[in-house]
């Protein structure tokens, strides 16, 4: 597709060059080939309307983005719709958007999340280090007139963002955290983000939890008391009660690591985030399931108690870029 003026304009005014931080600029105007940096003369290169910075081949996410790549088409069958009921609308919630906000989604995926906000917005950049899954996003938003003009994809690694610093009034990553390989991953994608934001801008993160009744769990696995309070309270979340805080999948392609909450807390305010709220959501205890249309009602409920961080399946931090 030939890069429409908005593709431009958002790219020279909100993206940086992930290396030194210069200023970017398009090599053609009308029918970009690169991104080029002003400062350190870097070339990124721009493939179907879509500037990419990702550099990780011969590293072990290459095969990490292999598998997502594959999967772009089918990723969201692998949902159930209850799921994504209980998840999404609450995440939009927290993020609140205005319509006169630019927001930058990291590991926006295939688009379940942006999809349900974007018309309510005047851009979003939707990061991910699978092209197919953004060009997915896209797809899915081509018939939606009020999308148009608004969806900016950039083809990056979370924990070398190219953005501008302060372009941004809110960041937004839902189910992305927990594939970082390690914490210094983590802290760089936190503190990528948080530079997103300008001064007062919200910070919306949610992430696999692990959840106290795991951690109760971890230092009691000889006691079978243990074991069945831990497995009536945790069910099959965050993979249910023997999956250890750090695990893979997809023949060991994908990391998953279960955040828990204190750390979620503590990595958001020392890149500069005041935490509004720290929550947890999908109570996974055996007989939530049977609420049914009552449950979302119920979990919306518990997340304003102290229990909310019992038994969760993810954890949620909304706060504010403080100076
Ligand atoms: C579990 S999916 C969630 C997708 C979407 N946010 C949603 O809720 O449906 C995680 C996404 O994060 C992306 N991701 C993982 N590590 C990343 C990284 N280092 N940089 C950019 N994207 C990454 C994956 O490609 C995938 O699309
Ligand atoms: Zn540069």
């Amino acid at each position: 597709m030939t890069p429409t003026a908005h593709l431009e304009a958002a790219w020279t005014e909100r993206l940086a060059c992930p290396k030194c931080g210069g200023s970017l600029r398009v090599d053609t105007p009308g029918a970009a080939q690169h991104l080029e940096c002003a400062a350190c003369a870097a070339r990124y290169p721009v493939r179907d309307g879509i500037p990419s910075f990702v550099d990780l081949a011969g590293t072990p996410q290459a095969a990490e983005i292999a598998q997502r790549d594959n999967e772009a088409a089918s990723y969201e069958g692998l949902f159930f719709a209850w799921e994504s009921f209980l998840e999404v609308p609450p995440i939009v919630r927290d993020l609140d958007p205005a319509p006169a906000d630019w927001v930058l989604e990291v590991g926006a995926g295939t688009g379940r999340v942006v999809r349900e906000y974007i018309r309510s917005v005047t851009g979003v950049v939707a990061v991910d280090f699978s092209f197919e899954s953004l060009r997915h996003i896209r797809r899915s938003l081509d018939l939606v007139p009020e999308a148009q003009g608004k969806l900016v994809p950039v083809h990056a690694d979370a924990c070398a963002l190219p953005i501008k610093p302060g372009a941004f009034d809110r960041t937004l990553s839902c189910g992305m955290l927990q594939h970082l390989p390690s914490e210094d991953h983590r802290a760089r994608a936190i503190s990528g983000m948080a530079a997103a934001l300008r001064p007062g801008g919200r910070f919306v993160m949610q992430a696999r939890h692990w959840s106290r009744t795991h951690a109760f769990y971890e230092v009691r696995k000889h006691s079978a008391f243990a074991r069945r309070v831990a497995s009536f309270l945790i069910g099959n979340a965050s993979g249910g009660v023997d999956v250890p805080r750090s695990a893979t999948y997809a023949d060991g392609t994908v990391s998953l690591y279960n955040t828990p909450a204190a750390e979620l807390r503590e990595l958001a305010e020392r890149a500069g985030i005041h935490v509004d709220r720290l929550v947890g959501r999908i109570q996974a205890a055996k007989g939530m399931a049977r609420l049914g249309v009552v449950r979302p009602l119920v979990e919306r409920a518990i997340e304003h108690t102290p229990l909310s961080l019992l038994a969760a399946q993810e954890v949620v931090v909304v706060g504010t870029r403080t100076g």
